[in-house]
């Protein structure tokens, strides 16, 4: 399926952005890289933000693995959530749900907190700060670094744009409603089965309280605005 021509929100430039299908690249199961630090997305001049995004985490995520599937499932996920942000920000969301669980590679691992370890690669690495706010915060994890003792350190990050607004809500969606192993599921059983994955007593569980309504929000606005969004906004 052929890629369409968009304008990047970020530079300005006119870009082309990967259309879902079967021939799409997050549909295709991915090669090793051996530079998994190779990741600065100046280094790829001309391509867009979702193509350097894509290729970002097929760097540092194991393509072998469970979080490659559930990172293409999430991005999968945004390309389907599209319709609930404005167009200027659709391909800020998809780039961001690639890269939103990058944190989780071993050769970002430092605080062992994934949206703050792949926060810091991001800004470190020159991504657009609304992409870099959105991995730090998303999915209700302001509740879980407070939790951790990880409050202050996530306030590098002070952005509202990454847990407030149809793109953070869009967001937060993708990854809640993909399992695991990028499966669809609702927002409600990916929360049940993250808590019972972590175990009672867990950072997760103590941070439910607050972190799950605040996802079962955001996940239900982005639906109402998917709802309502008009024929012309889903239709790439
Ligand atoms: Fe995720």
């Amino acid at each position: 399926m052929a890629g369409r021509a968009v304008a990047s929100s970020t530079r300005g430039e006119t870009t082309t952005e990967p259309s879902p299908g079967p021939s799409a690249p997050l549909l295709e199961r991915p090669r090793r890289s051996a530079h998994p630090r190779c990741s600065d997305p100046r280094a790829a001049v001309g391509a867009s933000l979702v193509e350097r995004a894509h290729r970002v985490a097929r760097q540092l995520l194991d393509p072998a693995g469970d979080r490659w599937w559930h990172t293409a499932g999430v991005a999968g996920r945004a390309l389907h959530a599209r319709a609930a942000v404005p167009p200027e920000q659709r391909e800020v969301l998809v780039a961001a749900a690639w890269l939103h669980d990058v944190g989780y590679a071993p050769a970002l691992a430092a605080t062992g907190f994934h949206p703050l370890d792949g926060a810091r690669h991001l800004r470190e690495t020159g991504w657009p700060e609304e992409v870099v706010a959105l991995v730090a915060h998303h999915s209700g994890a302001r509740f879980l670094a407070e939790v951790k003792g990880l409050g202050s350190a996530l306030s590098e990050f002070d952005d509202p744009r990454g847990w407030e607004g149809p793109l953070a809500d869009a967001l937060v969606w993708a990854d809640q409603t993909t399992s695991p192993q990028g499966h669809p599921v609702g927002v409600d059983e990916r929360l049940a089965e993250a808590r019972a994955r972590h175990g009672e007593g867990s950072d997760l569980a103590l941070a439910h309280a607050l972190r799950a309504p605040a996802v079962r929000a955001a996940a239900a606005a982005t639906e109402r605005r998917l709802a309502l969004a008009l024929p012309f906004d889903v239709r790439d």
